[in-house]
């Protein structure tokens, strides 16, 4: 099959694969791998905005404080101020891309019109109407295509990163390329560069109900340990508080703005509960709000709970949140008259492939920027809308970092890439085995590795994600890899590393809470997992 070469490989389109792109353009040649349609990334479906300082009410320490008080103990402070102290020169440069974000009008003071969310002690998030993710995703894409230095490559999907210490080479062990499925045709390229970074965002399909559209599914993290790269802190999936909860609706995001903008969490006889839980009501952190809704689902027997915005003037609403009241409409209702019925669902990982700010890892000449990457920005629990902010910053030093060491990272010997082995692998009729251990996966997650732990539960889902993962080992062994085959292995392999992340840690801390250690230990430790390297299944 094909073998193709460039200089850069940049898996993922969403902020941090575009961003990360564009910069990498001003040095060589880049293509983009994406699975999909470009546009289909998590980034394009974020609504609530980018977190960043931007008046003198506001100050960078604030943000840092929020970020860590959010973060549970567990964030590195010296990262978090270094990415906040960064964010203003990536908001100036989306800017500089078109990106259009929402102003107030002169009579209320000009500016932008800064949102608030839950942890935050400020108004600090930039947002373009609630289709912030959109505005970015279109922008940077325009900017992508007008590119000449850049190949999008859609509908492929990377099944493994080729490392020297995968080719069983004995030289210090760097990634030389990537073995890529194309999609429409089955066939599988070798592509080469001496520079990968990884951009593939979150895995909220792990789990059954998420915020995350269906792309969403942990292959970052999964390509990353199988490389033999430490993954940190898994144990920590942030479950948005407030999806739509509606048979229909996909687990719709409710963005957390709403409360910005003053609407409260109600119970099923319409009794504001938040601030029997925490002082700050319904803009407590997520981990906070997320249990909290979680308790009174489980006390009361109801099967959601729901947003209260109905003191707000309707035209406030309906402008300041289109789509939502737009989406909401088409499930027959009105936020500015009637209740939103709202649950939990995942939404983003804090954990993730253990990355410096500048997405360094340990394998020279490969990085991982965004949701995949753990920088420590995030702790035990991430401020909400500082993740759109984290892409940008850290895709923007990647590529100050890859500038410095260009010299050292295209010096290696070139190495002959073998092309993908088939090993008699036949066309699949079994395609049911993929279909039943998805939903399986998916639903073992969600009961037994949800909001709330227990020992007992992560011990059963352990179980059965080892057999289901020895199933896939041999599925995959037998027949011919498919797009659905590598999500597949790859929610499996990161639902294993959920699980021991969970069962290492034995304490409750940010968003790992577990009833039979309900309390913080006295000292913050991160969980790092290490033994993926050899896992070629
Ligand atoms: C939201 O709009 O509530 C999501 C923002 C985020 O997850 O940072």
């Amino acid at each position: 099959m094909e073998s193709q070469e460039f200089d850069y490989l940049v898996i993922g389109s969403g902020i941090a694969g575009l961003l990360s792109a564009l910069h990498l353009s001003r040095l060589g040649r880049v293509a983009i791998l994406t699975k999909r349609e470009a546009f289909e990334s998590n980034t394009n479906y974020a609504q609530g905005g980018i977190a960043c300082v931007m008046t003198d009410e506001d100050s960078i320490e604030r943000h840092v404080a929020d970020t860590l008080d959010a973060g549970a103990g567990l964030c590195d402070e010296r990262i978090v101020r270094q990415i906040l102290t960064e964010g203003p020169a990536s908001i100036e440069e989306l800017i500089q891309t078109g990106i259009r974000f929402s102003v107030r009008s002169e009579g209320d003071g000009g500016g932008y019109d800064l949102g608030r969310e839950g942890g935050h002690t400020k108004r600090r998030v930039l947002h373009a109407g609630d289709l912030t993710g959109r505005e970015i995703q279109v922008s940077l894409l325009r900017a992508v295509s007008a590119n000449p230095h850049i190949t999008l490559i859609e509908h492929c999907m990377v099944i493994d990163l080729i490392t020297t210490s995968w080719l069983g080479l004995d030289d210090e062990n760097r990634c030389v390329g990537a073995y890529v499925l194309m999609r429409a045709t089955g066939k599988i390229a070798t592509m080469r560069a001496p520079v990968i970074v990884l951009a593939t965002g979150g895995g909220g399909k792990t789990y059954l109900y998420t915020s995350n559209p269906d792309v969403a599914t942990a292959d970052g993290v999964a390509l990353a340990w199988r490389a033999g790269c430490p993954i940190r802190n898994m144990e920590f999936i942030q479950f948005h508080p407030t999806c739509l909860f509606h048979p229909k609706a996909k687990s719709f995001l409710i963005s957390e703005a709403i409360r910005g903008e003053g609407a409260l969490l109600v119970n099923a006889a319409g009794e504001p509960f938040m601030h029997r839980y925490d002082e700050r009501g319904a803009l407590a952190p997520r981990d906070i709000t997320a249990r909290a809704i979680d308790n009174e689902m489980k006390s009361t027997g109801q099967a959601c709970v729901y947003l209260d915005i109905r003191h707000k003037t309707s035209a406030f609403v309906h402008t300041r949140f289109p789509n939502i009241s737009r989406t909401c409409k088409r499930f027959g209702i009105d936020i500015a008259h009637d209740l939103i019925p709202v649950v939990p669902a995942a939404h983003y990982f804090c954990g993730g492939v253990m990355a410096g700010v500048d997405g360094q890892t340990v394998i020279p000449g490969f990085y991982v920027v965004g949701e995949a990457a753990c920088t420590g920005l995030h702790g035990a629990n991430r401020l909400a809308s500082n993740s759109l902010l984290e892409g940008a910053v850290c895709a923007r030093l990647m590529a100050r970092t890859v500038a410095q060491k260009t010299a050292s990272l295209f010096s290696g010997k070139r190495i002959s890439l073998p092309p993908w082995q088939f090993h008699g692998a036949v066309p699949s009729d079994e395609e049911i085995v993929v279909e039943h251990n998805w939903n399986e996966v998916r639903q073992c997650m969600w009961d037994y590795v949800g909001i709330v732990r227990t020992d007992r539960r992560l011990d059963r889902a352990a179980r059965r994600i080892r057999n289901i993962r020895q199933e896939i080992r041999e599925y995959y062994h037998d027949y011919l890899v498919t797009g659905d085959v590598l999500e597949l292995r790859n929610i499996a392999a990161v639902a294993e590393l959920i699980i021991r992340s969970a069962q290492a840690r034995k304490e409750s801390r940010g968003l790992h809470y577990t009833l039979d250690y309900p309390g913080s230990g006295a000292v913050a430790k991160d969980t790092v997992l290490d033994d993926g390297a050899g896992e070629k299944i």
